[in-house]
This record gives C-alpha cells, sequence and structure tokens, in this order.
C-alpha cells in the first residue's frame, strides 16, 4: 500500500504570490462567464477545475489551485449543481450562497444542544445510543458546524418532508452510512412518525414511509457497491475470505435503482477487509493474503476501480435521480486500534489544522475525489460530492467509544471485559447530525 498514500493535502505548498494573481484574474473571467452560464440555462454547470477553484475561493481551495493541469490531480471542489429548482432570477442568491463553501469551517459552541435524544428519538441503534449506554460527558452534544463565511441553519424536517412530497430517497452503503440514516429517521420522526414498511432478515435493508408526506426513505445494505460473496456471521467472523468481483456491482442496489428520486451513496471501510478480488470472471489477486500465491491487490486499486464502475452505471442510467456521494468517514483510534485496545477519550472537538488523518484517510479521500470528478467531468447525470470529511475529521470526541456496550464500566469504573471501543461509528446524536444540515444547504431547501 506505500506507494499509493498520498502526501499530505497536496497543494499546500504550491501557493505564491503569482497564483494569486491568476487567481484573481480567473475570479473575474469567471464572473463573466457566470453570468452566461446562469441566464442561458438553469441546467447543471460544470466547470472546470480552475474556474471553480477560483469560485469557491476559500483558503483552502485557493492553496490548492493549480492553474495548469498537473500530473497529479489536487483535491477539487465538486458541488456545482445551479440546483433544480433555481431559475436565473436566482442568480444573485446562488452566487451569495455558493461563494461560502459549507465543508470548510470550525466547529463552535452552540448553547440550544442537539435537536433530539435518546428519549425523544426511537431509531437509534443500541451501540450508537450512547446516552442510553451511560455515557456522561454531554459536551459533545453542544457543538454546531460553522462554515468560514456563511452559517449554516441545522436541519429542517418540516421543510425537508414538506419538499419530498411524493418522493423517495435511497441510502445506499455500509454501518456508518446506517449511522447516518438513524440520524436523519430522528431529526424527521420530530415532524412524522414513520412506518417500517419493508426490512430484510437480518434487518440491514429497510425501507419506512411518511404517510402524511408519501415520502419513502430506503436504506439498502451495500458495503461494497460491487458484487460481493460475504462468507461471514454477524458478529463479523469471517469462514472464509470474501471474493469482491470489480466488473460486477451489486444487484442489491441496481436493481432498485430505477425507483428513487434521491440516492445517497457511501462505502469504504469494507475495503479494508481480506479479499480475493475477480475481474472479468478470472481471479486477479488478493488484498492482504498472507501464506496465499496471488497477486496483492491494493486498497487504493480496488476502492478507484469499484467507484468508476459506480459513477459509470449512474452516468450511463436511463433513470436520473439526483446522486450524492458522501465521502469517506475518518476513525479517531488512538494508541491501537479496534482489536488493540485503540481509544478515543477525548471530550473536545480539535482545532482547525490540529489533526490531519491517518494515512489511509488521506488515500481514501483522494481516491473519492478523483473519481468523483472525473464522473462529473463525462457527465451524463447530477451528482453531487458530500463532502463531510474536514468536518469529521476534528470531531475525534462524537465517537461512541466504549459506548456502543451498555454501561460499559463497572462500579469502580473500571472497563468490563469484553468491551471494546468503536472509535469508528458515531454517537447519535452528535456530530453527525452536521451532515444532515449539510445536506439540507446542498438542497437548496
Ligand atoms: C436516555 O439517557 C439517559 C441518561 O443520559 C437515561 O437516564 C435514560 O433512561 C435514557 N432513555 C432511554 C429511553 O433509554
Ligand atoms: C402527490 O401525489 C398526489 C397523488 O398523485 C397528487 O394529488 C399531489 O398533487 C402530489 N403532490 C405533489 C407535491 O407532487
Ligand atoms: C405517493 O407518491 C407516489 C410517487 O412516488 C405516487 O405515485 C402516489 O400516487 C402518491 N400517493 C398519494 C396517496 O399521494
Ligand atoms: C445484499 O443484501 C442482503 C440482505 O440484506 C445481504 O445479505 C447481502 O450480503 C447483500 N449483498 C452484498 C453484496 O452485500
Ligand atoms: C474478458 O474475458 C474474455 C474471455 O473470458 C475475453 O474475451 C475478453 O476480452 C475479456 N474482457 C476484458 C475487458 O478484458
Ligand atoms: C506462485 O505462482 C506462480 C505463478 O502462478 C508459480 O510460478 C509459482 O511456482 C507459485 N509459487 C508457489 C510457492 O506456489
Ligand atoms: C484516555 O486514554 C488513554 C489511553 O489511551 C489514557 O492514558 C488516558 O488517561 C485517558 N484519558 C482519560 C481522560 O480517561
Amino acid at each position: 500500500m506505500g506507494s499509493e498514500l498520498v502526501q499530505p493535502w497536496p497543494g499546500l505548498n504550491r501557493k505564491s504570490n503569482h497564483a494569486w494573481i491568476k487567481l484573481l484574474l480567473v475570479t473575474l473571467l469567471f464572473g463573466v462567464a457566470f453570468r452566461f452560464f446562469v441566464s442561458s440555462s438553469n441546467q447543471r454547470l460544470v466547470l472546470p477545475d480552475y474556474a471553480r477553484h477560483a469560485f469557491f475561493g476559500g483558503l483552502h481551495w485557493t492553496e490548492s489551485a493549480s492553474l495548469e493541469p498537473g500530473p497529479e490531480k489536487d483535491f477539487d471542489v465538486e458541488e456545482i449543481d445551479a440546483g433544480d429548482q433555481r431559475t436565473s432570477d436566482a442568480q444573485q442568491d446562488f452566487l451569495q450562497e455558493r461563494r461560502c463553501d459549507i465543508f470548510t469551517g470550525e466547529w463552535v459552541y452552540n448553547p440550544s444542544g442537539p435537536l433530539y435524544t435518546n428519549d425523544t428519538c426511537r431509531f437509534i441503534e443500541s451501540t450508537q445510543n450512547c446516552m442510553t449506554n451511560g455515557r456522561q460527558d454531554r459536551e459533545y452534544l453542544y457543538w454546531k458546524w460553522k462554515p468560514y463565511g456563511c452559517d449554516l441553519p441545522a436541519f429542517n424536517g418540516e421543510k425537508f418532508l414538506e419538499s419530498m412530497r411524493n418522493k423517495s430517497w435511497a441510502l445506499i452503503g455500509d454501518s456508518i452510512l446506517r449511522n447516518h440514516v438513524q440520524s436523519m429517521l430522528c431529526l424527521l420522526s420530530r415532524i412524522e412518525d414513520p412506518e417500517e414498511v419493508y426490512h430484510d432478515e437480518a434487518f440491514k435493508s429497510r425501507r419506512w414511509h411518511f404517510k402524511s408526506h408519501n415520502f419513502t426513505l430506503s436504506l439498502i445494505w451495500s458495503p461494497f457497491l460491487i458484487k460481493a460473496d460475504i462468507f461471514e456471521n454477524d458478529d463479523g467472523e469471517s469462514k472464509a475470505d470474501l471474493e469482491l468481483h470489480l466488473d460486477i456491482l451489486d444487484k442489491n442496489w441496481t436493481d432498485l435503482y430505477q425507483n428513487f428520486d434521491y440516492v445517497m451513496i457511501s462505502t469504504g471501510q469494507w475495503f479494508l477487509k481480506t479479499a480475493i478480488y475477480w475481474d472479468n470472471g478470472t481471479v486477479i489477486g488478493c488484498h492482504y493474503c498472507k501464506g496465499r500465491n496471488l497477486t496483492d491487490v491494493s486498497i487504493g486499486y480496488a476502492y478507484r476501480r469499484t467507484l468508476q464502475e459506480v459513477f459509470q452505471f449512474i452516468n450511463s442510467s436511463p433513470h436520473k435521480p439526483i446522486v450524492y456521494y458522501r465521502t469517506w468517514s475518518p476513525d479517531h483510534f488512538e494508541n491501537g486500534e479496534w482489536w488493540s485496545g485503540g481509544t478515543c477519550n477525548r471530550t473536545q472537538p480539535y482545532k482547525k489544522g490540529e489533526y490531519n488523518g491517518k494515512d489511509i484517510d488521506r488515500l481514501m479521500r483522494k481516491i473519492e475525489y478523483d473519481e468523483f470528478n472525473d464522473a462529473i467531468r463525462l457527465g451524463g447525470s447530477p451528482m453531487r460530492l458530500l463532502d463531510t470529511f474536514d468536518l469529521s475529521l476534528l470531531r475525534p470526541d462524537s465517537h461512541s467509544g466504549p459506548f456502543r456496550t451498555f454501561r460499559p464500566f463497572d462500579e469502580q469504573g473500571r472497563r468490563k471485559p469484553n468491551v471494546v471501543n468503536d472509535c469508528l461509528h458515531w454517537c447519535v446524536p452528535g456530530a453527525i447530525d452536521a451532515w444532515n444540515d449539510l445536506l439540507m444547504h446542498m438542497l437548496g431547501i
């Protein structure tokens, strides 16, 4: 894997005065071009990279502004859609709003706290129900994401449901995506309590209907997005190595794709697992198979190929839902990993720049950026990147930790045997609620 590891924040050292002048010129030019684009069409607006960097203008992005296409792509900003309901009249609002890069900012104290608790929401799974499981500190609940240059309003369930009348959403992915769905259901059920109308045997894929809004929300379990033969029980103990097919998408989601008006996809973590990889009907190698005489398939290669297949499917599908891809969710294990006593016992967010993530975080995020940008460049379907990476990176305090387990400590305050820390999934309520605040903003409602 070593050779794939990306440099921390490529582009950071490319800043120069020269670049600032170019940037200013590009900004001016872009202003003119933008008027033309918007007034001639309210469809998707796909801009060249340099224009996007210039347009968003925040420090984070200008620093990585590369005006010539370099050998290595920078992290690009995404989400350049003009929005579906926007007309050219809304041009001014649009400019105003989009001048703010909502993904770059800081966590600020929020005295009003979360919109729901363990007592008011019935959709929190026990492993993410930190309050019920006995987490005592409360500070992690009193932060809100504040983008530099604008405010991000809290998720408004009423507005969301109102604008989603007769619509259907699918959220497709792994257990972190399911974690996100819990937050969404908690926020929406304050307005209307939905009825569960479908679940599979293991309750991994589920569907809820909000009757009075005729809104349907589907959760689809597809941790790899590609065809996978999984030989493990519900505790994650595997009986044989996973077998993954890089050229075949998982029918769990593709067969249902045509039913949805909006789709959110996110995955990644499962690619860290030991797996045998197939392509075009032959075994091409294996990831992390010690003692097997197989070529090593890197995480990066497998994830990149998978995303290419996924985005190609989306771009070429005759059905055109609005698709959000949510970026990699970083863990915050310290002093070890899941299996080696890793902890996450911080009680406050990091400050900007205090923590930049692990190599694997930056690698997976970069792959998502690259492939997403290639996909929107090719075009064909409305796609947006819900980039929760930076804001999540700053929240080591909001994971379940030992509180994935009910009352993990005994009376003497000692950790009970068999309690492991979960520094990957997020407490609900908690920092993960901000993902929905961002989504609300991106929907423009
Ligand atoms: C919610 O958490 C509090 C402790 O923070 C606990 O007293 C209460 O019983 C929990 N409610 C439910 C429904 O589990
Ligand atoms: C929802 O569907 C119903 C029945 O087809 C229709 O009467 C109603 O106007 C629709 N509402 C919206 C907002 O599309
Ligand atoms: C609910 O929405 C669907 C479209 O998603 C529509 O076909 C149906 O008529 C709606 N039902 C009602 C009762 O409005
Ligand atoms: C598809 O969904 C079923 C039921 O939820 C699940 O058992 C299966 O593992 C999923 N397939 C893949 C490839 O993840
Ligand atoms: C896939 O394998 C078949 C033979 O099984 C071969 O004819 C075909 O060219 C291969 N396709 C690709 C894209 O490699
Ligand atoms: C590993 O596989 C290669 C090619 O398939 C073969 O030439 C070699 O002998 C194998 N080595 C062992 C130790 O099995
Ligand atoms: C957090 O965990 C570390 C071990 O990883 C430990 O040394 C430290 O004392 C803990 N801090 C608190 C406040 O419990």
